[in-house]
C-alpha cells in the first residue's frame, strides 16, 4: 500500500518531533520540549512525513551536505535521516513511500546521489544503497599500549568548548577533502550537532571534552571524547572517544599517546575509526588494539555519469559497464567510463557491457572501497576477469574511505 507523503509545516514540527521521538523509543527530554534546534537543525522544506489521515506515521529527512569523494573533490549528496515508521504501521508499505518521495526530491536538487547510516544492514539494499564505508571499532587496554616509538610533538592542551571550536572548525577543514567519505560541516552542524552537548546525551559520562596538539604555536589536530568514572578494586575508567582529527602523522601519534596515558581512564574505545587508521602500526603490541568492522555510509547513486565524473581517479582507462536498477529503473543503463590523467568521462552508451552489476553494488565501490574483486568474489560484480580487475584498479583509492559522523 502507498501513503501520501509531504513536507512537513513549521505548525507540524511538534507533532512530527513527538512521532520522530515515539518512532525511535524515545521521549522529547524535558529541557528541550521548546528548543528551537529541531526547526535550525532540520531543513523544513527538506523533511517530510506519511500521513494516515491528519496523523503523521512516518517521519524522514534530507540534509544538505556536500560529500568528499577521491581526487579531493566533492559533489552534493542528500542525506538520509531522521527515518521512522510507527509501529501501529510497521510493514505497510511506509517506508516504500517515504523513499519514492525522498529519492525523487533528492534527485531534484540536482544532489547525483543520497547516502544514509542504516539502523539495521538489512533494509537499504532494496532501496539501491550500498556500502560504501566502514567503520572500525578499536578498544584497548591502555596500560598495554606502549609506542614503538614516541617523537613527543609538542603539547597537548585541553580546551574549553567555546575556545575549542574554533580551532576544530579549522582543522576539520584542513583535513576534509583528504578522505574520501567526510562530509561538509555547516554553522548549523557544528552548533547543534557536533559541539551539542546537553547532559541528556551523555549517558552518565562526562560532558565532552577537547584536545588539542600543537607543534609549537600551531594546532595541528584534536581529539573529543568523555570520560567514565569506574572504580573497582582499581581504578578502571574508560575514555569513549567520538573524533579525532589529525592533520600530520605526529599529531596522530600524539593525541593516541595522549589518549592512551590518562591516569586512572585505562580503557580507551574508539567506535568510530577509519579502517586504515595506523594506531595498530604504531604499537608494540599491535593484537591489544582490538578491533571490530562495521557498515558506516550507505550510498544510493541516482545520476551516474554526474557521481562518477565529480571523483577522480588514480588510474586512467576505459570501462563498459551495466547497471541493472529494479527500484528506479530511469537510472539502470549502459555507461562508458573514460579516464584521462585520473578525470572522467561518463555516458549512456548503446553497446555490449564488460561488467554487470546493480546499482547498491555502484554505491559501494564509489569512494574506493570495498573492493570491486571481492564483490565479483560474492557474485554482484559480473563480468570477464580482465575487465573486473581493471575496474577494480580504477576506483579503489590508497586512502580507505571513512564517514566520521552519524546523521
Ligand atoms: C525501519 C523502518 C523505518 C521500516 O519501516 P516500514 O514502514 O515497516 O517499512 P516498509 O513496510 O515500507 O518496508 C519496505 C521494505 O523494507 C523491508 N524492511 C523494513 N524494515 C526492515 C528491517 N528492519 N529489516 C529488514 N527489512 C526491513 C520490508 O520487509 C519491505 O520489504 P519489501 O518491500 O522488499 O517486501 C521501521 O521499522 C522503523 O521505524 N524502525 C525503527 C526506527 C529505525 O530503525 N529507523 C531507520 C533509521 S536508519
Amino acid at each position: 500500500m502507498m501513503w501520501p507523503v509531504r513536507a512537513i509545516t513549521e505548525d507540524e514540527a511538534p507533532l512530527f518531533r513527538a512521532r520522530l521521538n515515539r518512532g525511535f523509543g524515545a521521549d522529547i527530554p524535558e529541557d528541550e520540549q521548546d528548543s528551537d534546534r529541531f526547526l535550525e537543525l532540520f531543513e523544513i522544506d527538506r523533511t517530510f512525513a506519511a500521513f494516515d489521515g491528519e496523523d503523521i506515521i512516518g517521519t524522514g529527512g534530507a540534509f544538505s551536505f556536500q560529500l568528499t569523494v577521491p581526487g579531493a573533490a566533492t559533489v552534493g549528496m542528500g542525506g538520509t535521516t531522521i527515518i521512522t515508521t510507527q509501529p501501529t504501521h510497521r510493514r505497510r508499505g511506509v517506508l516504500r513511500s517515504m523513499m519514492d518521495y525522498h529519492l525523487d526530491e533528492v534527485a531534484g536538487q540536482d544532489e547525483p546521489l543520497a547516502g544514509l547510516w542504516a539502523s539495521e544492514s538489512a533494509i537499504y539494499s532494496r532501496f539501491g544503497f550500498g556500502i560504501a564505508t566502514e567503520r572500525i571499532e578499536m578498544k584497548m587496554d591502555a596500560p598495554m599500549i606502549s609506542f614503538r616509538e614516541h617523537r613527543g610533538l609538542g603539547s597537548v592542551k585541553l580546551l574549553e568548548a567555546e575556545a575549542a571550536e574554533p580551532v576544530m572548525r579549522e582543522l576539520y577543514e584542513a583535513v576534509r577533502l583528504s578522505r574520501p567519505g567526510m562530509l561538509s560541516r555547516s554553522d548549523t552542524i557544528w552548533r547543534h550537532s557536533v559541539m551539542w552537548d546537553p547532559s541528556h546525551r551523555r549517558r552518565s559520562r562526562s560532558a565532552r571534552r577537547y584536545a588539542v596538539a600543537y607543534d609549537g604555536e600551531d594546532p595541528v589536530g584534536y581529539a573529543t571524547y568523555r570520560q567514565k568514572e569506574k572504580w573497582e578494586d582499581f581504578p578502571e575508567g574508560e575514555i569513549s572517544v567520538i573524533e579525532i582529527i589529525a592533520t600530520t602523522d605526529e599529531a596522530h601519534e600524539a593525541l593516541w599517546h595522549y589518549l592512551t596515558t590518562i591516569d586512572l581512564f585505562p580503557k580507551v574505545v574508539w567506535w568510530n575509526a577509519p579502517i586504515d587508521d595506523p594506531l595498530p602500526e604504531r604499537v608494540t603490541y599491535p593484537r591489544r588494539v582490538r578491533r571490530k568492522v562495521e557498515d558506516s555510509l550507505w550510498l544510493r547513486i541516482l545520476d551516474v555519469p554526474a557521481a562518477l565524473e565529480a571523483r577522480r581517479y588514480e588510474m586512467d582507462g576505459t570501462a563498459t559497464f551495466a547497471v541493472a536498477d529494479e527500484y528506479r529503473p530511469d537510472t539502470a543503463g549502459t555507461y562508458r567510463l573514460e579516464v584521462s590523467d585520473g578525470v572522467a568521462q561518463c555516458r549512456r552508451v548503446a553497446a555490449e557491457p564488460e561488467v554487470e552489476f546493480d546499482v547498491d553494488t555502484l554505491g559501494s565501490v564509489y569512494l574506493g572501497a570495498p573492493f570491486l574483486l571481492s564483490l565479483a568474489a560474492a557474485g554482484r560484480v559480473r563480468g570477464a576477469p580482465e575487465a573486473v580487475r581493471r575496474m577494480h584498479r580504477m576506483f579503489r583509492t590508497d586512502v580507505a574511505p571513512w564517514c566520521e559522523e552519524v546523521f
